[in-house]
């Protein structure tokens, strides 16, 4: 049984852009999904998507240009082309596109004509963010402007009785002022969307796939205590209940409580919880580790060893779920890359777990996304809103050798901080916030006694995809009643310093 009654695509023609655009239609309540500009228009109609979206950024279009199966624009399918998408409509409609301009984007204002359903109740002018690149010299023959600004006699063109459309700015940037009511405008007003897809829609269809695919099997999820991972659990165990096992390897390397608030989650339900508690095995492997490539490694390898290990005592299973979202496989490319990267989600597939297929209920989110299933599921909040964590924990948040008395200073110092942020109602707009344990030991003084201790760095960080990042702008007020506490209240940390770099040039995490 399909999860999904109206579907839209996003056809990826490069760029930056495809996971926004399909964030912005799911806003307008109507599921998405993107897929290479591979596609062929069989594909398309087997999936029978109510409306495309063609997207595509300047870069990468000179050398190589994609391009599309032509038949795609035969379907009778509504098409909305967005920058090289809609140049690419023209072309393929028997167009010009002239080459002359820059590759820049600017805010401009642009002309719309009202009476087209794409602007359907908008101003007739507003600002867009539009490329300056590669312009429509000649529209196809049936094709009509139906947005201009100075630069451009097409910003915006149309072929009505096919549903074609192209843009030449972007619809999905906050930048267009009135891009979310165009692309509204689209879905509802020109693909007929109902605009009724929910997170109960998913979370109830989602169940009866898990069923249909399960039957009586039996399923093992890896337990990180992650957002996902954690939503898994719970959409697996309304599911299928006890015919899953869930194994949660503690490896020491966790936040202060994070390992009972994991627990708790799932005490009394429905489901075989299994908890591993190997803080000395992987303590034990740290001796004189201090590289952050070596950790990471020899972390993941032991990971993988502990959880087969449990896997082993469990016996054969028939599926292995993982918490795969939606970015995972579309940073990762298409195809067999998607499934590569998947597995990088549980630090490696485990070989000698014996399993049939692999199931991934959360393929098709976006993490807002997932943090609403979770909450519809009824995680509580410091599961559903818990910030990013990188697989080897704490072991890279402390500078050098991560041994038992520097993770238990930093645990105590990064629960400080995370409390101090909430306190500050900081918590959902800092994307990701922690304390660094640094191995600069530094003079200060307490009282009448000189100290030699521990430096701790404190990093928030503010971004969408993680790849770069700024660093979080936080009131002076709320450092201070974190750094005042923690040095009053946790032994070996006399100095306290706040991280002000950006990624790039640092990266998020200082190993
Ligand atoms: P960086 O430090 O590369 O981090 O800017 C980007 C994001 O990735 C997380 N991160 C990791 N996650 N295993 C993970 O599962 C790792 O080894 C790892 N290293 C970094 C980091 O927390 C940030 O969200």
């Amino acid at each position: 049984m399909s999860a999904i009654h109206q579907r839209v695509l996003v056809l990826d023609l490069g760029g930056q852009y495809s996971q926004l655009v399909a964030r912005r239609v799911r806003e307008c309540s109507v599921f998405c999904e993107i897929k290479p500009h591979t596609i062929t228009a069989k594909e398309v109609a087997e999936l029978a998507p109510i409306g495309i979206i063609l997207t595509g950024g300047p870069a990468g279009t000179r050398t190589n240009p994609p391009t599309l199966d032509p038949a795609i624009l035969e379907l009778g399918i509504p098409v909305l082309g967005i920058c090289y998408g809609g140049q690419l409509i023209a072309r393929l409609c028997g167009g010009e596109v002239d080459e002359a301009h820059s590759s820049e984007f600017d805010a401009a204002p642009v002309q719309m004509e009202g009476a087209s359903p794409l602007f359907a109740g908008l101003p007739t002018q507003s600002i867009c963010w539009i490329g300056q690149q590669d312009y429509i010299r000649r529209l196809p023959e049936g094709f009509l402007a139906i947005a201009t600004d100075h630069n451009h006699p097409a910003a915006a063109f149309a072929q009505p009785e096919r549903r074609l459309y192209g843009l030449q700015f972007r619809p999905e940037v906050e930048r267009t002022e009135q891009g979310a009511a165009i692309i509204r405008n689209f879905l509802k007003g020109i693909c007929g969307a109902t605009g009724d897809w929910t997170m109960a829609d998913y979370a109830r269809s989602s169940i009866e796939e898990i069923r249909a695919t399960v039957g009586d099997g039996r399923v093992l999820l890896a337990l990180s205590g992650g957002v996902d991972s954690t939503v898994v659990a719970a959409l697996l165990t309304r599911a299928i209940g006890s015919q899953l096992t869930c194994i949660f390897v503690d490896h020491g390397f966790m936040r202060k409580n994070e390992g009972d608030e994991v627990e708790a989650v799932f005490k009394g339900q429905d489901l075989h919880f299994v908890r591993v508690n190997a803080e000395e095995r992987f303590l034990a492997r740290m001796k004189g580790v201090s590289d952050p490539e070596q950790k990471r490694k020899i972390i993941g390898e032991e990971f993988i060893r502990v959880f087969e290990e449990e896997a082993k005592k469990i016996g054969a299973v028939d599926f292995l779920a993982q918490g795969t979202i939606y970015p995972d496989i579309v940073e990762s490319g298409f195809g067999d890359a998607a499934v590569v990267k998947s597995h990088h989600n549980v630090g490696g597939l485990p070989d000698k777990v014996d399993f049939k297929a692999l199931i991934e209920p959360l393929r098709l989110l976006f993490k807002d996304e997932v943090r609403a299933l979770g909450a519809h599921l009824g995680l509580p909040d410091y599961i559903v809103w818990r910030q990013p964590f990188p697989g080897p924990g704490l072991a890279i948040r402390v500078i050098g050798e991560p041994t038992k008395e520097k993770l238990d200073i930093l645990r105590d110092a990064d629960a400080i901080f995370r409390e101090e942020i909430a306190k500050g109602g900081l918590d959902r707009s800092i994307n990701q916030y922690f304390a660094v344990l640094t191995n600069i030991q530094t003079v200060g003084v307490t009282g009448d006694s000189r100290t030699y201790d521990y430096t701790l760095a404190l990093r928030g960080v503010t971004t969408t995809d993680f790849m770069t990042a700024e660093w979080a702008r936080i009131p002076y007020d709320v450092i201070e009643r974190a750094s005042r506490r923690i040095v009053d209240e946790v032994a070996h940390i006399n100095r306290v310093v706040y991280d002000v770099t950006s990624k790039p040039p640092a990266t998020i995490e200082w190993e």
